[in-house]
């Protein structure tokens, strides 16, 4: 009989660990009361190490590298298991700057990423037009970074969805509230009975740390909130590549969907707070509108807000933790879309007994046990 892993959390990064689990032929329950919602759902879908890993940041960089490389072959065997797209685009990424200040800080990130052999291409405001005619004039400058690339993380958990249902996954909708690690694994539901299993994988995201004590204080949510626009009959056509932006020093990106952008993300820690706000959308929808004006025009489809799993130092934790040797794969902060097929290659080495890739080593969730003694 095959041994029996039960999957707390049906974001992208369980969906993705219990597909794969499943395809090296673990029997698997995934626990969630609402699988495909949350972070995963609001997420702007950026598959961006190098644009969204800051000097500082290099572990959290190679390992963004790492998966992103994985990323076209994971999702071609992801379509081609669930029957549907996976939603990839690789069309890439380009940075803009308004303002000197930001122009300064674009150099100074361009220089950071050359010093690290990983030279990004300098470009004027013209030359980012020629390449996004949809960027505006107080656009001064910038960056392009093709190999950024993102996909739409809707399509994304619908195909997660199917192909881990045909690789036998069975969904138990219930919401976890204990977990267990080893020799006996328990999953504690809030009503009728645990769910027993030989490995338990907590991948619960911003709500994993109230799940175990090893995990106390290492998961917090930090709200984001996101738009999506809708291009309407006659406006400004829909940038081709992820649009990131610096507008008076605040961050702004615009990833393109099929007809539309969603525009994201305001970043602030009130707890488990998921409503928009006021200001925050008002952020968003100004300086959007200043690097890709003809969103003017758009409709305005969606607000909302998701809790990022930060972890203390924004690289996830992937691996064994506590005395029960907990498995978890969490913490993913900004990037769970981005490493999801190098964190689900992690956990399958985890379950075969093999040493993770030497990348993942920076996840080590052991790494934070000396300061919590
Ligand atoms: N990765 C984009 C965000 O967290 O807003």
């Amino acid at each position: 009989m095959s041994a029996h892993l039960a999957v707390v959390g049906g974001g992208v990064i369980g969906l993705s660990c219990a597909w794969a689990a499943a395809r090296e032929g673990w029997q698997v329950t995934l626990v969630d009361a609402a699988p495909a919602s949350g972070a995963s759902w609001v997420a702007g879908g950026m598959l961006a190490p190098v644009t969204e890993a800051w000097p500082g940041e290099e572990p959290l960089l190679e390992l963004g590298v790492a998966s992103v490389a994985l990323w076209p072959e994971w999702a071609s065997s992801l379509s081609a298991d669930a029957g549907r797209s996976a939603g990839l685009r690789t069309e890439g990424t380009v940075v803009a700057a308004t303002g000197a200040g930001d122009r300064a800080e674009l150099d100074a990130l361009a220089s950071h990423l050359g010093r690290l052999g990983r030279p990004v291409e300098r470009l004027s405001g013209r030359e980012l037009r020629r390449l996004e005619p949809a960027l505006g004039p107080d656009v001064r400058g910038g960056l392009s970074v093709p190999d950024d690339l993102s996909v739409d993380n809707r399509a994304l958990l619908a195909a997660l969805q199917a192909a881990a249902e045909k690789a036998g996954v069975v969904s138990d909708r219930r919401a976890a509230r204990a977990v267990t690690g080893g020799p006996v694994g328990r999953v504690e539901c809030v009503e009728g009975p645990p769910v027993e299993a030989d490995v338990v994988l907590v991948a619960a995201g911003a709500h994993s740390s109230s799940l175990h004590p090893a995990l106390d204080g290492l998961v917090r949510p930090v709200k984001g909130e996101i738009l999506r626009l809708a291009r309407r009959a006659g406006a400004f056509p829909v940038p081709t590549r992820t649009v990131r932006a610096l507008v008076d020093g605040r961050p702004v990106y615009l990833v393109p969907r099929e007809n539309g952008v969603v525009v994201g993300a305001t970043q602030s820690e009130n707890g488990f707070d998921t409503e928009p706000t006021v200001g925050g959308v008002r952020d968003l929808l100004r300086d959007a509108e200043r690097i890709v004006p003809g969103i003017a025009e758009y409709a305005l489809q969606e607000v909302a807000a998701g809790l990022r799993p930060g972890s203390p130092d924004n690289v996830p934790l992937i691996g064994p933790i506590g005395p029960d040797g907990l498995l978890v794969a969490t913490g993913h902060s900004r990037n769970g879309i981005l490493l999801a097929p190098i964190t689900a290659a992690a956990v399958v080495a985890s379950l075969r007994g093999e040493r993770m890739p030497d990348v993942v080593g920076a996840a080590d969730p052991d790494r934070f046990a000396g300061s919590r003694r």
